[in-house]
């Protein structure tokens, strides 16, 4: 094998482990995020089905579509609401990436 095939083959390992490294530091952790959601379940249900009228359910809702719904409520500016932004106040983006995946892993119908 020619060196510069050698090298080439070393890159491509190199770029494929940190590749997979940061494909796992992006995966949430559900148990953490089904901990830090008990607060949550008054109202969105224990298997993320609504228990309150009025209130949306979160089961099976897409995760992106929840982290970034999060982020919006603790800045209280693109969507404010006085109850949403008082419960994502105190979340950190790792509490909102795994309580994300916690609901998004939860089945949508009952
Ligand atoms: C006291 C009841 C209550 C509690 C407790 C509560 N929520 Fe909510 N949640 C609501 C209501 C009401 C809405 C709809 C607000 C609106 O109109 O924007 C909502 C909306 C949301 C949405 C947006 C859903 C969508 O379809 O756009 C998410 C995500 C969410 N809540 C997550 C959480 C999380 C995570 C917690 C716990 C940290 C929590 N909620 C605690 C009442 C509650």
């Amino acid at each position: 094998m020619r060196s510069s095939t050698l090298i080439a083959s070393a890159a491509v390992a190199i770029l494929a482990f940190f590749s997979i490294q940061t494909a796992l530091a992006q995966m949430p952790d559900v148990a953490a995020g089904r901990k830090r959601a008990e607060v949550c379940m008054a109202c969105h249900g224990e298997n993320g089905r609504a228990v309150v009228p009025g209130v949306p359910h979160l089961a099976g809702q897409n995760r992106d579509y929840l982290a970034q719904a999060l982020r919006d409520y603790r800045l209280a500016q693109e969507r404010h609401n006085p109850t949403m932004t008082e419960m994502a106040k105190p979340l950190s983006d790792a509490d909102i990436d795994n309580i994300a995946g916690f609901f998004h892993g939860l089945r949508a119908e009952k």
